[in-house]
């Protein structure tokens, strides 16, 4: 070989080395990138963790604080009942607020017999999943869990919203009532919720709890204590079966105002096709019907604009 030969194979291989040299050295940049941009996404977006079948794990800071013990890193299945019991099924998970405890344990016993057995605690606590701190910075965890039935219950929701439990459609303004109004998981709780198909045992249960859903402190208490004519308010209040419950007359999702002419309570609505003469009332209701009505939350009243009332009273010195 002439040397000119050999210095142009030299000076080829030498310049092949430094290609290989760059080649390597690029790739292994971009992997260390896409290594680093993953690891970033699985830490940072809990979304795409959802959709990809790679189970994130929750980075958290170990945290000195009564539940610290549960501040844990760990990887379950996202979507899972199960995941989340490995610390809500745990009846020590109980943290301290100020002088009191708060337990934040969910009976999975009680939960298993509910109405929601089967449903993913994600189905009403849409906005958890297994990321520290739970929930989002902001968001009315519990508001968003009493509406979030909507999504499996459209029916039940239309009825509601078309009615005065709802918040009143106004154009621009919020409803400055609406706070006040009852949310779905206000009158039915979140994770004992009885099965009423098919379950008279169900069904009787939720029909004897009036004063809880209706008539408790800061709703119509006040309307709760004056049900209190012979036939209905007197007879429900001994456990008698056939007396009616509130949303017998009232209804159950679409609650009008009496004064409405929609409302069943309306005095139009009275006779036998209509409210009194719902199924197992009075198939025979007529004019009359519309006389008695104001006892049904009036008793108390009525007796006492009465003469002969008021002169007994006097006597035998009641109030
Ligand atoms: C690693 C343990 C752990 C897991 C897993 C977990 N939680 Fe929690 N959760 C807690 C702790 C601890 C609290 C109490 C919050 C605090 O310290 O104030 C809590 C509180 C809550 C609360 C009350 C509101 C709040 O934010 O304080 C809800 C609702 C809740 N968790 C739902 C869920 C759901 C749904 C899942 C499953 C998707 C889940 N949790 C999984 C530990 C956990
Ligand atoms: C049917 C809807 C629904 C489902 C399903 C559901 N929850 Fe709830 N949960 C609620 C509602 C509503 C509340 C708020 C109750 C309240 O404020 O009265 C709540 C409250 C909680 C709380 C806070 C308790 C407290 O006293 O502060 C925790 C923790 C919780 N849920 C965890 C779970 C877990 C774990 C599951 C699954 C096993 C689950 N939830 C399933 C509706 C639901
Ligand atoms: C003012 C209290 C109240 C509110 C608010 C309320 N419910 Fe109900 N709901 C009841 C009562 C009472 C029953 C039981 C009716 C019966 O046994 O005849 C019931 C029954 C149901 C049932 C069983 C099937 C049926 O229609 O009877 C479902 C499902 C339901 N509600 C879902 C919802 C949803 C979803 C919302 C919110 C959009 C909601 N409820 C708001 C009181 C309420
Ligand atoms: C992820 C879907 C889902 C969510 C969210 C959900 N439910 Fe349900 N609910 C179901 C299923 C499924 C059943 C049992 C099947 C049935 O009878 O409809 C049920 C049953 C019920 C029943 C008993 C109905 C009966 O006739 O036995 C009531 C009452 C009820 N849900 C109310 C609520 C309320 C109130 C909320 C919100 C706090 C809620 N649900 C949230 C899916 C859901
Ligand atoms: C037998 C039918 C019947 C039952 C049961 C009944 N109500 Fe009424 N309710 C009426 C009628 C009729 C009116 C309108 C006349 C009046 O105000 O006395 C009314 C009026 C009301 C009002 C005033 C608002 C309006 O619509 O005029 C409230 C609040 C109310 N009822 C709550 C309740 C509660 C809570 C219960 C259960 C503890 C209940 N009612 C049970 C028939 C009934």
């Amino acid at each position: 070989m002439s040397p000119a030969k050999v210095e142009r194979r030299v000076l080829t291989a030498g310049l092949l080395l430094i290609v290989a040299v760059l080649v390597v050295g690029l790739s292994t940049v971009v992997a260390g990138a896409e290594e680093t941009s993953v690891a970033i996404s699985s830490v940072v977006s809990t979304s795409t963790a959802a959709v990809t079948t790679v189970t994130p794990s929750v980075t958290t800071t170990p945290a000195a604080s009564g539940t610290g013990a549960f501040a844990l890193d760990f990887t379950l299945p996202t979507f899972g009942k199960s995941g989340c019991m490995v610390c809500h099924g745990d009846p020590n998970l109980v943290v301290a607020q100020g002088d009191a405890t708060h337990s934040f344990w969910v009976d999975e016993a009680k939960y298993a017999k509910s109405a929601h057995g089967t449903t993913v605690c994600t189905g009403c606590h849409i906005d958890y999943g297994f990321k520290a701190p739970h929930g989002q910075a902001g968001l009315d965890w519990r508001s968003v869990a009493k509406q979030s039935c909507k999504n499996c219950h459209p029916n039940q929701y239309r009825d509601w919203s078309l009615g005065g439990h709802a918040p009143a459609p106004t154009a621009g303004t919020p409803d400055p009532k609406a706070a006040s109004k009852p949310l779905c998981g206000d009158c039915h709780g979140g994770h004992d919720m009885a099965i009423l198909k098919n379950n008279p045992a169900g069904q009787a249960l939720v029909r004897s709890q009036a004063q809880q859903m209706c008539g408790r402190e800061g709703c119509h208490a006040d309307y709760w204590a004056n049900y209190n004519d012979y036939y209905h308010g007197a007879a429900y209040k001994t456990g008698a079966d056939d007396a009616p419950t509130c949303w017998t007359c009232h209804g159950t999702h679409t609650v009008l105002k009496s004064t409405d002419r929609l409302a069943p309570t309306n005095s139009a609505n009275f006779g036998a096709a209509n409210s009194c003469g719902t199924p197992g009332c009075h198939s025979d209701a007529n004019s009359a019907y519309t006389a008695y009505a104001p006892m049904i939350h009036g008793r108390a009243k009525i007796t006492q604009q009465n003469p002969l009332v008021r002169f007994l009273d006097t006597v035998f010195g009641r109030k």
